[in-house]
């Protein structure tokens, strides 16, 4: 009986930042058991994100794969990546391991470890990409995920600045998502938003759905 697994499902739905509400509706809908996250920083939303996959699956049967520098975060890529510093790896490796999950933690910049560790994975299920926020990084992320994405992947993207045409700021996946090929990828921007007060004005982010077309 998952009825606690459940409650604590339902409360996700309400959860802050808004956005993040898509996430785990997302889950809940297309049932994935091996998920990758693109930036762990210390493992909460990675830990609802592997409670939502397991209503639908065996925790132990549950795979997730998060990819991050982890203690290797410079001050320098710390502000190029507009990032937030994580915890250590066997910090987070620990705490997720409570779930009962399998847990494989890649350490190191996501410009070289995608490259040489992700293709090795194979086809997965879902894939969270929320690491550097630089648009070379998130392109890089992008194209090195390739291998993994199936007919039926979901790909959800963080950072997709709704009314911003390209990068704010040198961040921002809507530029790269935008000038996809819509014969081969169906990009779908997610509701809810958050809305942040810029010099500028208000900048209004969600998150974004990419699926292959068959
Ligand atoms: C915004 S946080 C991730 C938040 C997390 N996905 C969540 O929902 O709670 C970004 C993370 O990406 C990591 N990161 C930033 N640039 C990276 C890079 N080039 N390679 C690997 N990890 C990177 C940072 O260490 C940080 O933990």
């Amino acid at each position: 009986m998952k009825l606690f697994a459940w409650i604590a499902y339902w409360k996700l739905l309400r959860t802050k930042p808004f956005r993040y509400r898509a996430l785990f509706r997302e889950i809940n809908a297309h049932k994935p058991r091996r998920l990758v996250e693109i930036g762990v920083f210390n493992g909460h939303h990675a830990a609802q994100m592997i409670q939502t996959a397991a209503l639908h699956h065996p925790m132990e049967k549950v795979e997730y794969y998060g990819f991050d520098l982890f203690e290797d975060l410079t001050p320098e890529l710390l502000d190029y990546e507009k990032s937030k510093q994580p915890p250590t790896r066997a910090q987070v490796q620990a705490m997720l391991e409570r779930s009962g999950a399998r847990i494989s933690l890649i350490k190191g910049n996501t410009r070289e470890t995608l490259p040489a560790q992700a293709s090795a994975l194979g086809v997965v299920d879902f894939i969270f990409v929320d690491g550097g926020h630089s648009v070379e990084t998130i392109q890089s992320d992008w194209e090195h995920i390739q291998p993994l994405i199936g007919p039926h992947t979901v790909v959800i993207f963080d950072d997709f600045y709704e009314n911003k045409a390209q990068d704010v700021e040198g961040s921002g996946c809507q530029g790269i998502l935008g000038a996809l090929d819509p014969a081969k990828w169906q990009v779908e921007v997610l509701e809810p938003a958050d809305r942040f007060l810029k010099e500028w004005g208000t900048l209004v982010v969600k998150f974004a759905r990419v699926r292959r077309r068959a």
